[in-house]
């Protein structure tokens, strides 16, 4: 074992899977892992993890594969059979541990473990400084249970070494809003309720829930994205600059975000969302199953799509609505922001075809911003001036060359291996966020608000319409 270690909890799991492992490949391919850090995963039976976790990797990483890069990464990794539940476990976990000077642990199992992990890890005497814990959201499943959690993590740990992971927040194209709106002298001045009419965010996915619904179904999309994704995209839109980027710096302005959104609850949230949960359809020309019909046609009134009609009651924001949404199995993969500016206090041209300013940051699947601007179309003109709105694009791919597009988790790892929270979400934003969902949540259910049914591979149920119609937007899509 070498001086550092980094244990994760729930290494057979998903998230391990698809992003942990393959981030912290990727981050020793480019030479950035420290040399002393050893890899431990950790799950209850006995496996051989090396060999599960090169086939992944082989299969994510695909050509660029380096034997040499496996064999170093290989050298770091082993495996330690246990079950988190059982206190003796740990016993046998920090005789395993024997020697390190500092450990991350990586909680990448179920929200309902995370209390019970902390707890033992710190009875086992694993949780004393430097030791560090990262934590996947969502943290619990509403704001008792995120208490509880918050409690057991900070009796081990103290929050100045719990790192709850976003990993939007990891994302370039997240960090990039940052300095779109800090860099610029361009946009800050407009960016208010003077100059801006709306604001949509979206986090629309093509994929269903796959292999996760005994999670999702106890979640659905209010508390898997809404909650953590699309708030901490509305919190880097809204805020207030930041004096600089020390951590607390930043999470003290999106705190202020989180805490200035109206509430919404029984009686206004059938005027102001809308839930909806996909059933059998066609996604990118191949079938796929309904929700429901994931998991052996059985009953669930979870919802795989949500949009809500959104306000942030401050000076800067008062009467615009953001628009969030969020879905699974919709037409398109498509995570974007787009700011709808104010038309022309006076038009001296002919109104038709004039179209208002619109920012649009797109981050997922590509990442570009687009600025639509109006220009007048060459022409003698003699019917009158005739216009045209046009887009200034931005391609961040192209413009930064950029071969690989890195997993948000890579910057995360370095970040909590550094030390540096600025990408970590604090605990009071957490709860903020979960106290503002929870009213919708019962609101729901007090006025037994079902989810509607949209085709997988559609845009989502029809009723999302309404939201926007009536402050006279529409969806941008
Ligand atoms: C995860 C959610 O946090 O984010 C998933 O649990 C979702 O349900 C995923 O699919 C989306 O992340 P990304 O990076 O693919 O947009």
């Amino acid at each position: 074992m070498h001086k550092r270690a980094m244990v994760i909890f729930g290494a057979t799991g998903d998230l391990a899977s698809k992003m942990l492992f393959p981030s912290l490949y990727y981050l020793d391919a480019d030479g950035l892992l420290p040399s002393e850090l050893s890899i431990v995963g950790t799950a209850r039976n006995p496996l051989d993890l090396p060999a599960r976790v090169r086939a992944l990797v082989a299969e994510r990483v695909g050509e660029s594969f380096s034997e040499d890069v496996w064999a170093r990464f290989a050298k770091r990794l082993s495996y330690f059979a246990g079950d988190a539940q059982k206190e003796d476990d740990y016993k046998l976990l920090a005789e395993k541990l024997q020697g390190v000077e500092e450990t991350i642990f990586y909680l990448a199992t179920s929200p309902d473990f995370f209390a019970t992990i902390a707890q033992h890890l710190n009875g086992a005497g694993l949780s004393k400084a430097p030791a560090r814990i990262m934590v996947e959201k969502p943290i619990g499943h509403d704001l008792a249970s995120c208490r509880k959690i918050e409690a057991a993590l900070e009796d081990a740990f103290g929050e100045d070494r719990i790192f709850r992971v976003d990993h939007y927040l990891g994302k370039e194209a997240v960090q990039n809003l940052l300095a779109l709106r800090f860099a610029n002298t361009l946009f800050e001045p407009l960016w208010n309720k003077d100059s801006i009419e709306h604001v949509q965010i979206t986090v629309a996915e093509t994929v269903g829930v796959d292999g996760r619904w005994s999670y999702y179904d106890r979640y659905g999309a209010l508390r898997d994205i809404v909650q953590n994704h699309l708030l901490q995209l509305l919190c880097l839109v809204a805020m207030e600059p930041p004096a600089d980027l020390q951590p607390d710096s930043v999470r003290n302005e999106k705190v202020k975000v989180i805490r200035s959104l109206r509430p919404i609850g029984a009686d206004d949230v059938e005027r102001r969302t809308v839930r909806g949960q996909y059933t059998r359809g066609f996604v990118g020309g191949t079938e796929v199953a309904g929700y429901t019909g994931e998991k052996d046609g059985r009953e669930s009134d979870t919802e795989t799509f949500v949009a809500i009609a959104a306000h942030v009651d401050n000076w800067r924001w008062a009467g615009v609505p953001f628009y969030l949404r969020t879905g699974k199995r919709l037409a398109e993969r498509n995570t974007q922001i787009v700011v709808q500016f104010r038309p022309v206090p006076h038009s001296i041209f002919p109104r038709r075809g004039l179209v208002a300013n619109r920012l649009t940051i797109r981050l997922q699947p590509e990442e570009e911003i687009s600025l639509c601007i109006m220009n007048k179309t060459p022409s003698l003109d003699r019917g009158g001036m005739q216009l045209k709105p046009l887009s200034l694009n931005l391609s961040l791919i192209e413009a930064f060359k950029r071969t690989r597009r890195r997993i948000a988790y890579e910057r995360l790892f370095l970040d909590a291996l550094a030390g540096n929270q600025t990408l970590f979400v604090r605990r009071d934003e957490t709860e903020a966020a979960w106290a503002w969902i929870d009213r919708i949540a019962e609101g729901w259910q007090e006025r037994d608000m079902k989810p509607m049914p949209y085709a997988a591979g559609s845009g989502g149920p029809s009723s999302q319409h309404a939201l926007t119609e009536r402050h006279g937007g529409a969806w941008i899509e």
